[in-house]
């Protein structure tokens, strides 16, 4: 018996029966329902072979006390799209799909609020927003499969984080099924509350290890009535950070996001996509993917053709293409998005998601080209990510999984020091159950003690997604 882990054995018929009553046959999936279904990013995601939809919080609540009662773990699956495992699951759990409860229970174009349920997507809720001229504040690429329960458990970030923050900074209010089956409401919808410790905080980002959200708050910003955007292939990362700096200072409008592009990458990008501009070769070192969010597309082009003016007088080598129809916009949108391009390319190519303080990404990124190419001379990384923000995602040019000492080698080329240089080694992927050893290798004592206690308070059985974020407690 392990106390994070109950009872890997087959689920019984008889809590099946159970199940089947608390959430109606139809919400309990096995065997081929559950096999032919698409199990997302990872296909361990659905090892557990059952899955149980509930219809509303109070039936969350009941799986999760029958859950507690028969000795019976589960995992909290949302759209399935993230890439650290923490969905994955395994014979002996029970998957919990917040599928069923989708709903946007409330949108509130003066309170600029948005009630929902947590199945509900991303871009479910973005279409309702953008009816009142509103939108979420956080955006990105997975949007169409992500739900908001999901991106809360963890900590989703995205493009538009160095604008708006993460999704931590997006919650206002939360609904948690507790490990016990109770119900924690705390749905303000303020902005301003200081009423003892804000809980909340704690189920985001825990990767349903604490609890399982059922309801979110999410505070909505302006949508602005028109967007325009640029690609610059510019001739260093500090030059990149630099026009990051000229467009954050735009005369019309604001910065909506800035992602880099470094050279493998697009180059690779551009050929799956047969992409190509004749003024824009792609030999520079890095690209920059802006976009202005403002009152007319003409006068965001205008202050494009301005900003590229001022990025020429201090980098005379820059190159820039500023999209004049939104079928362009979408066609540099798609460079940047469809990095699925890497993974068809390198099949399960070993990926990391770091964050580096903006001042420290130039020495970074030299630091770890070098290192990389000192494990084999042509292991290299397709480099991209939200460099406003400091977010580097990180693809090797290999075929997945590494071996373990290939692993740790590059690992330690990634992280070593990374804390001390002011960043972290899991941007907004979350830990799941790929990075635990990550964690548990550079995180601080006192850190991971608290952690460990917080989770044995709030559920020392290990009934919530036992092994991930942190190891199973062996007793
Ligand atoms: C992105 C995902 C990988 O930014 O976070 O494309
Ligand atoms: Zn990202």
């Amino acid at each position: 018996m392990t106390s994070g882990s109950l009872v890997a054995e087959l689920v019984p018929e008889a809590t099946l029966d159970a199940l089947r009553a608390i959430v109606g046959s139809a919400n309990v999936r096995t065997g081929e329902a559950v096999t032919s279904a698409d199990p997302g990013w990872n296909p361990d995601n659905f090892g557990a072979g059952i899955v149980v939809a509930p219809g509303s919080t109070e039936q969350v609540a009941a799986v999760i006390q029958l859950c507690r009662d028969h000795q019976v773990s589960l995992v909290p699956q949302g759209g399935r799209t993230g890439l650290v495992g923490g969905s994955v699951s395994s014979q002996g759990q029970i998957i919990l799909s917040l599928a069923r409860m989708n709903a946007i229970e409330r949108l509130d174009p003066v309170e600029r609020v948005a009630v929902v349920q947590a199945g509900c997507t991303l871009e479910t809720l973005q279409a309702a927003a953008a009816e009142h001229r509103l939108e979420p504040g956080i955006d990105l690429p997975s949007r169409g499969s992500a739900t908001i329960g999901g991106m809360v458990s963890t900590n989703a970030g995205g493009i538009m984080a160095f604008r708006n923050g993460v999704m931590r900074h997006r919650v206002l209010g939360l609904e948690a099924v507790l490990a016990d089956g109770s119900i924690m409401t705390d749905l303000t919808r303020v902005v301003k509350t200081s009423a003892g410790y804000d809980l909340k905080h704690l189920f985001i980002g825990a990767e349903g290890t604490l609890g399982i959200v059922t309801r979110v708050v999410v505070k909505l910003e302006p949508l602005p009535k028109a967007t325009a955007t640029a690609l610059f292939g510019l001739p260093s990362v500090s030059a990149a950070l630099e026009t990051i700096r000229l467009a954050l200072d735009t005369e019309a409008g604001h910065l909506r996001a800035a992602e880099a592009l470094w050279q493998s990458y697009i180059k690779l990008a551009a050929s799956a996509h047969g992409w190509s501009e004749p003024d824009f070769p792609l030999d520079q070192p890095i690209c920059l993917l802006v976009s202005l969010g403002g009152a007319s597309e003409q006068a965001l082009y205008d202050e494009f053709e301005r900003l590229f003016a001022e990025i020429l007088d201090r980098f005379p080598e820059a190159t820039g293409i500023i999209a004049s129809s939104k079928q362009q916009e979408i066609g540099l949108w798609r460079l940047r998005e469809d990095t699925d391009v890497i993974y068809r390319t390198h099949p399960a190519s070993p990926s990391y998601d770091v964050s580096v303080p903006l001042s420290e990404i130039d020495a970074y990124v030299a630091h770890i080209l070098r290192g990389l190419s000192e494990i084999e001379l042509d292991l290299a990384p397709y480099l991209f990510g939200h460099l406003a923000d400091g977010n580097l995602h990180i693809a090797l040019n290999r075929t997945g999984p590494l071996s373990d000492s290939m692993a740790s080698a590059v690992e330690a080329v990634l992280y070593n020091g990374l804390r001390e240089r002011g960043g972290s080694f899991s941007a907004e992927h979350g830990v799941g159950s790929k990075r635990i050893h990550s964690l548990m290798a550079t995180a601080d004592s006192t850190k991971l003690s608290a952690m460990a206690q917080v989770k044995a308070a709030l559920d020392g059985q290990g009934v919530m997604n036992p092994g991930k974020v942190l190891p199973l407690k062996r007793r």
